[in-house]
């Protein structure tokens, strides 16, 4: 898996129902590519109601899975203590 320390801004239309990777081996974080076959975890499953524009959490890190919570300035130059 590739983790980026910014979010991805996108944007969904009505009705597209997209599947998020909670197994962290995805290699199309933070969307599934089934890799969590075997892990015992299962992607979490949005769908969207209406066009709407996101920013999704690439680090893994966000407490608002699978959208940023801006977690990912915490760990831009490693996890702060
Ligand atoms: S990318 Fe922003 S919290 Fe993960």
């Amino acid at each position: 898996m590739v983790k980026k320390n910014r979010a991805l801004k996108k944007t969904f239309q009505r009705g597209e129902k997209i599947f998020f990777c909670q197994c962290e081996q995805s290699q199309i974080y933070p969307f599934c590519d089934g890799s969590h076959q075997g892990t015992g975890k299962s992607p979490v499953s949005v769908t969207f109601t209406e066009e709407t524009k996101v920013s999704l959490c690439q680090c893994g890190h966000s407490k608002e899975f699978p959208y940023c919570d801006n977690s990912h300035r915490a760990y831009r130059d490693g996890p702060k203590k």
